[in-house]
């Protein structure tokens, strides 16, 4: 897929259905993980997580789950996905650039999701719920000293991805 499709196919998926995504688009993710760009040294302190296997992504999306404040319905803020990938970092710096490396390695997780005609979605907000448990933080075998600071969920959209027209939402000076 041409480079300005995918910029313009990319968006947050939120319902996702339950077809799997293959081994080998799994794999090109984790390439495309791989080729993001990282502060000096940090290579050796970031940390990947793929999760497929359907029983321990149940205990994750019950690990995750919201409550609606207006209807206190549980709500699964992994949108039905079968596969997350998390993002994971020890020896956090003051400056916290360790978040920074995340938003690049996210967002080219996303990218080749997208070019391989998957929806994707950034996640964030339900993550604090993952790390205060226990159980569901020990399976997920993170090295000793690491932490989680994000994570990205692919797999097939309910919907197809529409391309959408580039315009200048973020505001822009030029000088
Ligand atoms: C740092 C960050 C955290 C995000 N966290 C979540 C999240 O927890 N859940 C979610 O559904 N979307 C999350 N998003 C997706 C944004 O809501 C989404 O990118 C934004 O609404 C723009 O929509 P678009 O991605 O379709 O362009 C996050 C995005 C970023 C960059």
């Amino acid at each position: 897929m041409d480079f300005e499709q995918v910029l313009a196919l990319r968006q947050t998926t939120r319902k996702y259905t339950d077809q799997k995504v293959s081994d080998s688009d799994l794999e090109k993710i984790l390439q495309a993980a791989q080729t993001a760009p990282l502060a000096a040294g940090d290579d050796k302190t970031t940390h990947l997580t793929l999760v497929k296997d359907p029983a321990l992504m149940e205990e994750i999306r019950n690990a995750c789950m919201l409550t609606s404040r207006k209807t206190g319905e549980k709500i699964d803020a992994l949108y039905g996905v079968q596969a997350i990938i998390f993002v994971s970092a020890t020896d956090i710096s003051e400056d916290h650039i360790e978040y920074s490396n995340t938003g690049c390695v996210i967002e080219n997780i996303l990218l080749q999701a997208t070019a391989l005609g998957l929806g994707s979605t950034y996640i964030w907000g339900c993550l604090k719920k993952l790390r205060k448990n226990e159980e569901v933080m020990k399976k997920l075998c993170l090295p000793q000293g690491y932490e989680i600071l994000s994570a990205a969920v692919v797999g097939y959209p309910a919907q197809p991805l529409t391309p959408r027209k580039i315009s200048r939402k973020i505001s822009v000076t030029e000088l």
